[in-house]
C-alpha cells in the first residue's frame, strides 16, 4: 500500500463567530480535498444554499448549521413575542424542508421551537443552538469511546460515505470509532467505498483518516460484496441520518447493499449514531423520508459531462436497511444489541 501524505490540517467544519449578532463559518465540502475554502454566511438563504449543496453535510452537522442558520434568520425579526414567533416558525419550515431525510436537522430545529416558545428572545434561541452544538461534540466522543473495542487488531474496515468531523460539530460517528480505536494502539487498515455519485469517500473520508495516520484504501463501491464475501473485510461500520423505533435506518445510498453483503458472509455490520438520530416517530422505514437529488450528480464526474444529452437517471441519496440486519448500534449511551424496539425504547425513554 502507498505511504499517504498526510494532509494539511482542516479548518473547522462548522464555526459560529461573535454572539448572536455574529456569523457563521463552513468549510465549503464540495472544494475537498483539493481547497480549504472557509464560507461565510450572514443569512439564513446562504445557509440553506450552503445545506443543499452540500457545503456542510452529514445528519449532526447539519442539524448545528440549521440551528445557527435560525439564529440568522430571525435575528431582525419585528419587536413583539408573537412577531418573533411567526418569524421563528416560517424560518424553521424552511429549514426543515432544505434536507428531508437526517433527522437530526428537523430534531435541532424541532428542539430550538420549543424553546423560544417558552422564552420568545434571541438570546434564548443562541443559547440552545449552542447547547446543540456542544451537546455533538460531546456525543461524538462518547461514540468512540463505546464503540472502539470493537475495533480488532489486524482488521480491516470497511466504511461507506464521510462519518467524520466533516459531517459532525466534534470528531464523528463511525470513524470516531475508528479514531479512538486506533488513538488506543488498536492497528488496522481501512477500505473506503469512493461513495458515488458524489464521492464523499473518496474525497472526505480518506482525508480525514490520512490525517490521523491510520492506513485507507478507496474501493469502488462495486467492489465491495466482492471483497466482503472473499473474505478480505472484518468488519463494516457505517453512520445513520434517522433511526426509526424499530432498528430500520436510512443512510447514504449504498448502504443497504453493504449490509445484506454482511448478512450473507456473517461479517458484522454496525452503525454508529448519536441519540439525536433516532426517530421513535418513525415505526419503521417506511415513515421515512428518502431525499432525491438532481441526476446531473449521476451524470457528471467532477463537473465533467458523462453521458449523451437527453440520458435519465435516479439519484435517490439514500436508501433503507432493515434492522434484522444490524448487528448493533453504536450510541452515545452505549451499543445497543437486538430486539431493538424495546431497546431503543428504553434507551429513549432514559433520555428524557
Ligand atoms: O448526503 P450526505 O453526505 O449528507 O450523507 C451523509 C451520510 O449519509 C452519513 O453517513 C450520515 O449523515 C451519518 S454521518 C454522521
Amino acid at each position: 500500500m502507498p505511504t499517504p501524505v498526510p494532509p494539511p490540517a482542516l479548518p473547522p467544519t462548522i464555526a459560529w463567530r461573535g454572539g448572536a449578532d455574529g456569523h457563521l463559518e463552513l468549510l465549503d465540502q464540495t472544494r475537498l480535498p483539493h481547497e480549504q475554502h472557509v464560507l461565510e454566511i450572514h443569512s439564513v438563504e446562504q445557509a440553506i444554499d450552503a445545506i443543499v449543496r452540500l457545503c456542510v453535510r452529514g445528519a449532526p452537522a447539519i442539524g448545528v448549521a440549521a440551528g445557527y442558520g435560525l439564529v440568522l434568520g430571525v435575528r431582525n425579526a419585528s419587536p413583539g413575542a408573537a412577531a418573533f414567533l411567526d418569524v421563528v416558525r416560517d424560518v424553521a419550515g424552511r429549514l426543515t424542508a432544505s434536507r428531508p431525510t437526517a433527522v437530526n436537522l428537523k430534531a435541532a430545529i424541532d428542539r430550538c421551537v420549543v424553546a423560544v416558545a417558552a422564552e420568545p428572545t434571541l438570546e434564548r434561541l443562541f443559547r440552545e443552538v449552542q447547547a446543540i452544538h456542544a451537546e455533538d461534540v460531546e456525543s461524538c466522543q462518547s461514540i468512540g469511546q463505546h464503540g472502539r473495542d470493537l475495533v480488532k487488531a489486524g482488521a480491516t474496515v470497511l466504511t461507506h460515505c464521510n462519518t467524520g468531523r466533516l459531517a459532525t460539530a466534534g470528531e464523528g460517528t463511525a470513524l470516531a470509532v475508528l479514531f479512538a480505536a486506533w488513538r488506543a494502539g488498536v492497528r488496522f487498515r481501512v477500505l473506503a467505498n469512493e461513495t458515488r455519485p458524489l464521492l464523499q469517500g473518496t474525497r472526505l473520508t480518506a482525508l480525514e483518516l490520512a490525517a490521523e495516520g491510520i492506513p485507507v484504501e478507496v474501493i469502488v463501491d462495486g467492489a465491495a460484496a466482492g471483497l466482503i464475501a472473499r473474505g478480505q473485510v472484518n468488519l463494516v461500520l457505517v453512520g445513520a441520518d434517522r433511526i426509526a423505533a424499530n432498528g430500520d435506518f436510512a443512510n447514504k445510498v449504498g448502504t443497504y447493499g453493504l449490509a445484506l453483503a454482511c448478512a450473507a458472509h456473517r461479517v458484522p455490520f454496525y452503525v454508529a449514531a448519536p441519540v439525536s438520530t433516532f426517530d421513535l416517530e418513525a415505526a419503521s422505514g417506511d415513515a421515512m423520508p428518502l431525499e432525491q437529488r438532481d441526476a446531473t450528480e449521476v451524470l457528471t464526474l467532477g463537473g465533467q459531462v458523462l453521458a449523451r444529452p437527453g440520458l435519465g437517471a435516479r439519484n435517490p441519496a439514500f436508501d433503507i436497511t432493515p434492522g434484522r440486519l444490524v448487528r448493533g448500534f453504536i450510541t452515545d449511551l452505549g451499543v445497543l444489541e437486538p430486539p431493538f424496539v424495546p431497546v431503543i425504547k428504553t434507551m429513549l425513554s432514559a433520555r428524557r
